[in-house]
């Protein structure tokens, strides 16, 4: 099996690219006796999942997989030879949406394969997926996956239409079975849904109300796999930072991310997307006392302009957000701040405009992933008068993005000479060449006169800086 990301709409890292791995796979029969499983109906059939969207619908992928093997399904290694081929979707820009119909239009007329939709797509379209591409067999959306086994048990026994678009689940996607693709970072959902209603976004539609899984389940994963032999787990939720410890411990956030970093073997935790509103102090006080959390905060502020925060519902002003990036300044330890960026939201007027652009100055931000505003159906936000022509849009992403190259220019010009340390991740054959990560979520390329440095912790001298990486050597 394979996953190709949407980097354009992957809102915090680009995912490295890891040869894949076989924990786990092919799975056997006594792992399915262990997790109480039946052996499989659907056995010797192959799949293929196709991933779009961001870091929870990638980790989606990994659970929807580990599932479909539980149930005797294997990995093909392309989506041709596959008997069931998945798309795992996202709908959170109008373009992301499109690209899963000309992918299904691909399969028109195709016999010999079960075609289904998963993830933000099909829960927004339902069963108008069947309309616009009868060739489809299987929706669901990502709060059903639950019923992912028993969708498949009624397609296996002649079913021809079966779908899963419930939001008012109260449980998570949990499961024994995840597939992990990436041998190196593993991803743990900790919260599902979001509880927000921002005017623009489809998420708390596509995804459903907040759901938080109980710490000590939490803890159980990481303990494995850490015992699996990752060092890097990276906590997942559209608004991690909300996170609600829904069993009698209580846990809040902070607790939680100071509990996981504690377990032996695990080097580096990291957590993403934080939402301001819920960003305390008591976040910045847990990465300055673990040197293991990860110091690289990602808050999306979307714009910079009190009067289109407040047309956006995003529940913070400027000043408020900026109080928190004082927080984030005044550590003991220097932590690295990105954000999320919409550019050309209804009604925003150049003046608005500019207050995004001294944001970025005021807060000198380490990245940024910026995105023209996109109308969305059934958002509120699309109903707003004030369009911003295309035109102007792009001329502002375009402003604002050189004015954050310059900003990440001379903040990594900064670390010249340094020695950070390193996760190996990548190897470049081509330009002999090793890339890898720093706490602080930098990508850094290096030399190395080592052989198989994948997974390794590396203290690694800067060379140079260009404005999205920096150049090393690695310092033995
Ligand atoms: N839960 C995260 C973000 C989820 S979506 C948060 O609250 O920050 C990732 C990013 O996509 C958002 O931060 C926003 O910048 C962008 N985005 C969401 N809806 C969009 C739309 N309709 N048009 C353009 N960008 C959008
Ligand atoms: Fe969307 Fe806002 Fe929820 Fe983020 S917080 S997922 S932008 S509604
Ligand atoms: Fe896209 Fe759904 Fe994620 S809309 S960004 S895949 S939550």
């Amino acid at each position: 099996m394979s996953h190709t990301f949407d980097i354009s709409v992957d809102a915090l890292t680009a995912p490295v690219s890891a040869p894949s791995v076989a924990n786990g796979w092919p799975i056997r029969a006594s792992d399915c006796a262990e997790a109480g499983l039946q052996m499989p109906l659907g056995s010797g059939r192959t799949f293929y999942i196709e991933t779009f969207g961001c870091q929870m619908n990638a980790h989606d992928s990994e659970k929807v997989a580990g599932v479909l093997m539980a149930r005797g399904y294997r990995p093909a290694k392309s989506m041709a030879g596959a008997d069931l081929v998945l798309y795992n979707t996202c709908s959170i820009r109008e373009k992301a949406a499109q690209k899963v119909f000309s992918r299904l239009g691909e399969w028109r007329g195709v016999k010999d394969k079960t075609i289904g939709v998963l993830g933000c797509v099909a829960q927004q379209e339902g069963e108008e997926i069947f309309e616009r591409a009868p060739w489809v067999s299987l929706v669901c959306g990502s709060a059903s996956y639950r019923k992912l086994p028993d969708l498949l048990a009624e397609l296996e026994s002649g079913g021809r239409r079966v779908m899963g678009l419930g939001l008012d689940t109260e449980e998570t996607f949990e499961t024994e079975m995840t597939r992990r693709d990436n041998p190196i970072r593993a991803y743990l959902t900790i919260i599902e849904g979001c509880n927000y209603a921002c005017s623009y976004c489809v998420v708390p539609r596509t995804r459903g109300p907040e759901r938080s899984r109980a710490s000590e389940a939490i803890l159980a994963e990481a303990n494995r796999l850490a015992e699996a032999g990752y060092t890097e787990i990276q906590l997942l939720g559209q608004t991690v930072n909300s996170y609600r410890d829904p069993s009698p411990r209580g846990w809040n956030f902070s607790r939680l991310l100071r509990g996981v970093a504690a377990i032996p073997g695990i080097h580096r935790v990291r957590f993403a997307t934080s939402h301001p509103n819920d960003f305390g102090r008591d976040i910045v006080a847990a990465i300055e006392d673990t040197p293991a959390i990860c110091n690289h905060v990602h808050l999306p502020a979307q714009s910079g302009s009190d009067r289109i925060l407040r047309a956006m519902h995003r529940t913070y002003t400027r000043a408020e957000y900026l109080g928190k990036i004082l927080w984030i300044r005044a550590a003991s330890r220097p932590i690295s701040v990105t954000t999320d960026i919409i550019v050309g939201f209804p009604g925003e007027t150049e003046k608005d405009f500019q207050d995004t652009l001294s944001l970025l100055d005021a807060v000198g931000y380490d990245g940024v992933f910026s995105f023209l505003y996109s109308p969305r159906p059934r958002t509120s936000a699309a109903e707003m008068d004030g369009a911003v022509p295309e035109q102007e849009k792009a001329r502002r992403l375009a402003l604002l993005q050189e004015r954050q190259r310059q900003i990440q220019l001379a903040r990594n010009a900064a670390l010249a000479g340094t020695v950070v340390e390193v996760l190996a991740d990548a190897y470049q054959a081509p330009r002999a060449q090793w890339a890898g990560r720093t706490s602080s979520n930098r990508v850094v390329n290096f030399v190395s006169s080592h052989a198989n440095l994948l997974g390794e912790y590396l203290q690694v001298r800067v060379m140079r800086a260009g404005p999205n990486s920096l150049v090393g050597e690695h310092a033995v």
